[in-house]
C-alpha cells in the first residue's frame, strides 16, 4: 500500500506528518511513501532528504494514496480527492465534529483519529496529544524565560546573590510535567498543583513541590480530570490566588477533555501579582485558564505582568514536533502491520485500534464506529480493601497492637537465639538483626526515582551472598549444605533476573537499527 504525506493545508501549520527518518521506518514496514513537494519545508525537512529516505516526491496526486496521513483534518475539497475505501489518519476531534463523521462515512473513508488514542500504557508510543503537550510544556518555559527579566537559576556572584525564580505550574498532566522538568533543570524553584491527587507523586518525582487543593479530590478513572465541585473550586481559587501572588512565573495547563478550559486566575489574581512576573497560559486556544489571556497574543498588563497566550507552542519547535508526530504514526503502523508487508490490518479486538477508529470502509460502504467503548485507566494506586465492619478499636490501634506483638515475639526469639548460640555466632545474629532494622528503614525511605539504582545495589548484595553460599555448599553439615544450595539458587535468580530487567530497560532507550 502507498502512504501519502501531503503538505499541510492550514497556512499556520508548520508541522509535517512524516520526516525523512520516519519515512525510512514506514518503508521498512513494507509501505511505499509519497511526499507532496515542499511538505516538510516549514519544519526544515527538504524534498531531497525525503527522496534519499526512499520517498517518491509527487504533486497533488498524493491525495490518491491508499493511506493519507496529516496533522489536521484536511478540508472537505481535499478529502473529496481521496479514493473511496482509502484510510485517513489525522487529528480529528471526532467528539466535537459530528458533521465530519457523517462526511467521512459519505466519502466511504476509513478514518483513524490520532487524537483519540486511549491513555493506556501500551498506547503511549502513539499518543500524539502527549507528544505535542510534552513539547509545548518545554516551550512554555522557554517563552516564560524570554519574557522574564531575570535569571531562572540562583547564583552567588562577586556582585551579590541572585535568587532563583519561583515557578508555579497549575495542572500536572503531560504539558505540566514537561514544564516542571524544564523549569527545574533551569534552576528554578518549582511548585505545582493538580486536581488529581495521584499527580502528587509524579510532581515530586520531577523535583517539584506538590501543593494540594485543601478539599476532597477524587482519583481519575481515565487519566483526565473531571469538573470541580463547588467546595473544590472555592479552595482551589484561594490557593491559586495565594500561590500566584508569590510566584515569578505561573504556567497554567488545566484542561478537562471536551470542555472549555476552566478559569483559574481572575483579573484580581493578576492584579496581585508582582510587576515583572509572567503567566504562560497553555490553555489559551481553548478559552484560557486566565481571565485576561488574549489567545495568540503576548502583552503586559497595567501592573506589569506579561501574559503569554501563544496557541502554537508545539509549532514553535516544528522539526522536533514533526519527528515525534511522525514516530507516533510509525508506531501505529507497526501495530496495524503485523506482517510488515505493507498491508494494513485493523483488528477491532485491539483497544487502541477500536479506540481511534471513527469510520470503517468495507465492501463499498462505510460504518460509523464512533464513539468507542470507554477505556478505564488511572495512574493512582488501587484502593485498599474495605476495612472490617465495626471494629472494637480504631484500625490503626489494632494494626499497631499487632505490630507490637510481632515485635515482642521477634525480640524474644532473637534474644533466645543470641543467648543459646556460641559467642561468635551470637555476634553475627546481632549484626543480622540490626541490619534488618536499618535495612527496613533505609529501603522504605528510598524515593521513587532511585528505585533503579537500588535494584542494582541489591544485585551486588546478592553477589556477596552467592560467593558465601558457594564457599559453604560443600560443608559436611547437611543443613548448611542445603541452606547454601537454596541461597545459591535464590541469589542467582536475583542477579540474572536483575541484569535481564536492566538490559530490557536500557534497550527501551536505544535507537532502532
Ligand atoms: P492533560 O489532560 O494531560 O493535563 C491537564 C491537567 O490539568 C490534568 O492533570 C488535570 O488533572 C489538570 N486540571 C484540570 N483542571 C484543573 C484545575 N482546576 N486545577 C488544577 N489542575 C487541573 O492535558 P495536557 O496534554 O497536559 O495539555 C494541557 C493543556 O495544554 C491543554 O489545555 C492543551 O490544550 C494545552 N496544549 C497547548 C498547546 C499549545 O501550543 N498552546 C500544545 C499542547 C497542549
Amino acid at each position: 500500500m502507498r502512504i501519502g504525506i501531503p503538505r499541510e493545508t492550514l497556512e499556520d501549520q508548520p508541522l509535517v506528518a512524516a520526516t525523512p527518518d520516519t519515512v525510512r521506518k514506514l518503508r521498512k514496514l513494507g509501505y511505499d511513501v509519497a511526499v507532496e513537494r515542499g511538505a516538510g519545508e516549514r519544519a526544515s525537512y527538504l524534498d531531497a532528504a525525503y527522496a534519499d529516505a526512499g520517498a517518491e516526491i509527487v504533486g497533488e496526486e498524493v491525495w490518491q494514496s491508499d493511506i493519507v496521513t496529516t496533522l489536521d483534518t484536511p478540508p472537505r475539497e481535499m478529502r473529496e480527492r481521496m479514493l473511496a475505501g482509502a484510510v485517513l489518519i489525522s487529528r480529528m476531534a471526532p467528539g466535537r465534529n459530528p458533521e465530519l463523521i457523517d462526511e467521512l462515512k459519505e466519502h466511504r473513508l476509513t478514518a483513524l483519529a490520532m487524537d483519540a488514542v486511549p491513555r493506556i500504557s501500551r498506547a503511549q508510543s502513539m499518543d500524539v496529544l502527549s507528544s505535542m503537550a510534552n513539547i509545548a510544556g518545554y516551550r512554555a518555559v522557554i517563552e516564560a524565560a524570554s519574557n522574564f527579566g531575570r535569571l531562572f537559576t540562583g547564583q552567588v556572584t562577586a556582585a551579590g546573590k541572585v535568587p532563583p525564580a519561583n515557578v508555579y505550574v497549575i495542572g500536572a498532566g503531560v504539558a505540566g510535567l514537561a514544564a516542571i522538568g524544564t523549569a527545574n533543570s533551569m534552576g528554578a524553584i518549582v511548585k505545582a498543583t493538580d486536581l488529581r491527587p495521584e499527580a502528587a507523586e509524579q510532581v515530586e518525582s520531577m523535583g517539584a513541590e506538590f501543593v494540594p487543593i485543601e478539599a476532597k479530590t477524587e482519583k481519575s478513572e481515565d487519566g483526565y480530570a473531571k469538573e470541580m465541585t463547588a467546595d473544590q473550586a472555592k479552595a482551589a481559587a484561594q490557593l491559586y490566588s495565594r500561590q500566584s501572588a508569590e510566584a515569578d512565573i505561573v504556567i497554567t495547563t488545566a484542561n478537562i477533555p471536551g470542555r472549555k478550559a476552566p478559569v483559574l486566575l481572575t483579573a484580581a489574581d493578576v492584579q496581585n501579582m508582582k510587576p515583572g512576573s509572567v503567566i504562560v497560559d497553555m490553555a489559551a486556544a481553548n478559552g484560557g485558564n486566565c481571565e485576561l489571556t488574549r489567545p495568540g497574543e503576548v502583552y503586559q498588563t497595567e501592573n506589569g505582568v506579561t501574559i503569554v497566550g501563544h496557541t502554537d507552542l508545539a509549532g514553535r519547535l516544528p522539526g522536533q514536533a514533526s519527528q515525534l508526530y511522525g514516530q507516533n504514526i510509525v508506531n501505529l503502523m507497526k501495530l496495524v502491520t503485523p506482517q510488515k508487508n505493507g498491508v494494513m490490518m485493523l483488528d477491532f479486538e485491539d483497544t487502541i485500534v477500536r479506540g481511534i477508529t471513527v469510520t470503517f470502509a468495507h465492501d463499498g460502504q462505510a460504518d460509523v464506529l464512533w464513539p468507542p467503548p470507554p477505556v478505564k485507566v488511572s495512574a493512582a494506586p488501587a484502593p485498599a480493601p474495605e476495612a472490617a465492619p465495626a471494629p472494637a478499636e480504631a484500625p490503626e490501634a489494632k494494626k499497631s497492637h499487632a505490630g507490637t506483638i510481632a515485635a515482642i515475639i521477634g525480640g524474644i526469639l532473637g534474644v533466645a537465639l543470641v543467648l543459646a548460640s556460641p559467642f561468635q555466632v551470637a555476634e553475627q545474629y546481632m549484626v543480622l538483626m540490626l541490619a534488618i532494622v536499618v535495612g527496613y528503614y533505609v529501603i522504605t525511605s528510598v524515593t521513587h526515582s532511585l528505585h533503579t539504582p537500588l535494584m542494582s545495589e541489591t544485585n551486588a548484595i546478592s553477589g556477596i551472598i552467592l560467593v558465601g553460599a558457594i564457599l559453604q555448599v560443600g560443608s559436611a553439615n547437611i543443613a548448611v549444605a542445603i541452606l547454601s544450595f537454596i541461597a545459591i539458587v535464590i541469589a542467582s535468580i536475583n542477579i540474572f533476573g536483575g541484569f535481564t530487567v536492566t538490559h530490557r530497560m536500557l534497550s527501551m532507550f536505544s535507537r532502532e537499527g
